[in-house]
């Protein structure tokens, strides 16, 4: 993706040379000879980079340096700007760093040098912009792991992530709850072209208002709707220059549906309100516990988008059809969690792993984490014994293709529904969107069924 960059300079032959050697070393230039034209310029095109001459022949190049920063006029503040001066001007140049200015470069440089300083300027705004998301995702930093397994499903997983290393080219994973899709993103992030670059991901599901996720995808200018009070960078904008992860496709209502097509196709993007068009430089891996066809059927989800977003699906097997991978999850999640937990049991006894195997894992990976992360606090034993998987609810019974025994003396059918509502919210850490998945119902379903069995939790109150 070439970056774009606007050269404001009345110095035509000035400007003419530096945009050659620009354009030489892969940025994208255009020129502005006046003030006013820049203007004009910065509000129909999307730019990467603004450098500045300081004296032009209207304003001068301070005050556009100011407008930017200010957010004048719905101007990008973060945009960096850089100010041109000749030797004579180093003031100046001074002054206009502490108004905002990313770096100053005087005229008489070689062009080459210039170049370089650019680039670097480019590569400090890149980060920043990484920055300033990744420290909202320092805490998941241990999530950030290779895929744990040596079943032929998951071997054949990594080979297809292998196979498509370099590439960008747009990826479906799909698969039960807890099976490992936003692993699978991750890897795939960090073999593609740039793996340097932000993930940055979406959950399309968790937003209650279409707008709201229309804004925190393309972001929004300011005064696009009430409440827009300042201009915000959508998450493909942050993604630019890595991978934008679009988690629960499946759940994403249909007018972003449309508008995530337009983005697919065209390339490009506008931030709500916003009229400059946005190129899309980041790369697109999608995720869903959902069978889209299925979706397409019900009229839930477009199929031309379906059909977009399919290309390359990689579909993560259940763990109750890899088995192979049970026993060594749990010893790579033990060893983990005994860094953490001090007096953690050391490993399985031969009849624990039998059950391990033998289980039915309906919450998939992530429930065999939280298994062996409660076996790791608890057990005081050296190894892990079938008791003391029994303790947390691994059985053989697991094993039974219905998980529901009708007692003798019999039961109420709420109460059969009150147990499995509160077995599911467990498997899932108290995630009712979790364990929604796991009883096949909506979010709102499960929702009212919390609230009619008064059921609570402490993890909950943190969240509202
Ligand atoms: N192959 C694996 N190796 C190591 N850890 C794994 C593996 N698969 C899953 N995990 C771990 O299991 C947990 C769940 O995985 P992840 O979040 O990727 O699942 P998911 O498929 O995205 O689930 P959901 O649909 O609920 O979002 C995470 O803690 C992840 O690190
Ligand atoms: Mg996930």
């Amino acid at each position: 993706m070439p970056r774009k960059l606007l050269l404001i300079e009345d110095d035509e032959a000035f400007s003419r040379r530096l945009q050659a050697n620009l354009r030489s070393a892969g940025f994208g230039a255009e020129i502005a000879a006046t003030g006013a034209e820049a203007m004009r310029l910065l509000h129909s095109e999307y730019f990467d980079l603004v450098v500045t001459d300081i004296r032009l022949p209207d304003l001068d190049g301070l005050a556009i340096l100011r407008r930017i920063k200010e957010g004048a006029e719905n101007l990008d503040p973060d945009l960096p700007v850089v100010v041109l001066t000749s030797v004579r001007d180093i003031e100046t140049a001074v002054g206009a760093m502490r108004d905002g200015a990313a770096d100053y470069i005087t005229k008489e440089s070689e062009k080459s040098e210039i170049v370089v300083r650019l680039e670097h300027v480019l590569e400090q705004s890149a980060l920043l912009n990484e920055n300033r998301y990744l420290r909202g995702q320092l805490e998941r930093q241990d999530e950030f792991r290779d895929l744990v397994g040596e079943s032929a499903a998951i071997r054949e997983i990594k080979r297809e992530i292998s196979r498509l290393a370099g590439q960008d080219v747009p990826v479906l994973v799909t698969g039960e709850t807890g099976v490992g899709k936003e692993l699978v993103a991750r890897a795939l992030h960090r073999t593609g072209s740039h793996p340097g670059g932000p993930f940055v991901d979406v959950n399309c599901g968790a937003l209650p208002d279409e707008n709201l996720l229309l804004s925190d995808l393309f972001g929004h200018e300011r005064g696009a709707f009430t409440g827009a009070v300042s201009l915000k960078r959508g998450k493909f904008e942050m993604a630019k220059g890595g991978t934008l992860f679009l988690d629960e496709i499946g759940e994403m209502p249909p007018g972003p549906q449309a508008k995530i097509l337009k983005a697919i196709e065209t390339l490009k993007i506008n931030r709500l309100g916003g009229t400059q068009t946005i190129d899309v430089g980041c790369r697109l891996v999608f995720a869903t516990h959902r069978t889209l066809e299925e979706e397409v059927r019900a009229g839930r989800f477009r199929e031309d988008l379906y059909y977009r977003i399919n290309l390359l699906p990689i579909h993560v097997p259940p763990l109750r059809e890899r088995r192979d991978d049970v026993a060594v999850l749990a010893r790579f999640f033990l060893g983990q969690f005994s860094a953490k937990y001090r007096n953690a049991p050391r490993g399985f006894d031969e009849e624990s792993l039998v059950v391990l195997r033998a289980y039915n894992w309906p919450g998939n990976v992530r429930e065999l984490r939280n298994v062996v992360e409660r076996l790791a606090i608890r057990s005081s034993s050296e190894t892990i014994r079938r008791e003391d998987l029994e303790r947390c609810g691994v059985s053989l019974e697991g094993r039974a293709p219905s998980p529901i025994a009708l007692p003798e003396e019999g039961i109420s059918l709420e109460e059969v529904e009150r147990r499995l509502v509160v077995e599911a919210l467990e498997r899932s850490e108290w995630s009712q969107k979790r364990a929604a998945q796991i009883l096949g119902i909506s979010v709102d379903r499960m929702n009212a069924r919390v609230r009619k069995y008064g059921l609570t939790h402490p993890s909950w109150r943190v969240h509202r």
